[in-house]
């Protein structure tokens, strides 16, 4: 009985292996093939579809670190270099755009609460004839909120309205917005010439509206002193009309454009905004 078992053994270890034919089907008839076999096997289902949840999630987890880390990088980029480099970089790779609006969407997920929700809302309160211009849009959310004629600027256009440009050098004329909104995009290392592009746009008494991440303006943590901050932007023809430090994520910096700009000479002092670099979490 053993000698007949052992050669049946035999047998099948030296048995030619059967040439496989390349399957006809589309892929996706396989995998029904597949399915089926499976729901014949409802033990063989729950094993395996439980690794392969399993495996999706792990591969969920690398993609999601992937991309945080893309995040990271491009953000860590445009806060350490000048706009126009900005420019070149996206050039270069408009992929990296999204990419990094992906990974700004999620980290914005964790905020309480939007700083362009409090500016769409202030908005909303006044005439909705104001022309506004926004310097660093993003996804456009202001101008798809508001009844206003918005300029939408960023580097990428990725939707036909938005004008893709360097915030420093704008085609919009002189003199032609009501208000001039910066939503967390003083991010370039020369910040200052895009506050002076928006000076240049605005009407006499237009307004300047800035949110900034608040660590950017938190002295005691190598942050911006905010009353030196202030004191620049009023030298070159503001006066300060609103601070806000209240939320915990961001400050409200609002200014009024004097009716009329008188310039002393004297160079502005602007403070380094210090990067805003988010932690590996
Ligand atoms: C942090 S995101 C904020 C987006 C939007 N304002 C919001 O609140 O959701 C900053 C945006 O400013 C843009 N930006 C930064 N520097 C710029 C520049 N020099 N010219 C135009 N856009 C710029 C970035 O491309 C990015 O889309």
């Amino acid at each position: 009985m053993k000698e007949e078992q052992s050669r049946k053994r035999r047998r099948g270890k030296n048995k030619k292996p059967q040439k496989t034919q390349p399957s006809l089907l589309p892929k996706h008839s396989t995998k029904l093939h597949k399915k089926t076999h499976q729901q014949k096997n409802p033990a063989h289902q729950s094993s395996s579809s439980s690794s392969s949840l399993k495996s999706s999630s792990f591969l969920d987890k690398m993609k999601a670190r992937l991309a945080g880390g893309h995040f990271r990088m491009i953000n860590e980029k445009l806060y350490t270099c000048t706009g126009k480099e900005a420019l070149d970089y996206f050039k270069e790779d408009p992929e990296l755009f999204d990419m990094y609006h992906t990974g700004y969407q999620e980290q914005m997920s964790h905020w309480p609460e939007l700083p362009v929700n409090i500016i769409i809302k202030w908005l909303k309160e006044r005439s909705s004839s104001l022309i506004v211009a926004d310097f660093g849009c993003g996804d456009a959310r202001l101008a798809k909120n508001v009844k206003n004629k918005v300029f939408s600027i960023d580097l990428v256009s990725n939707d036909p309205s938005v004008i893709s440009c360097d915030m420093a050098n704008t085609p919009l004329r002189p003199s032609s917005v009501d208000v001039a909104v910066f939503c967390l995009s003083l991010m370039g290392t020369n910040y200052a010439s895009y506050l002076k592009e928006a000076c240049r746009v605005l009407k006499p008494s237009g307004w300047l509206l800035i949110a900034e991440v608040k660590s950017r303006f938190d002295p005691n943590n190598g942050g911006a002193d905010p009353n030196m901050f202030s004191k620049a932007v009023c030298e070159m023809g503001f006066t300060s009309a609103l601070k806000d430090f209240s939320n915990k994520m961001f400050v409200l910096l609002y200014f009024k454009k004097k009716e009329n700009q008188s310039s002393h000479g004297r160079e502005i002092e602007w403070p380094e905004l210090k990067p805003c670099i988010y932690k590996r979490r």
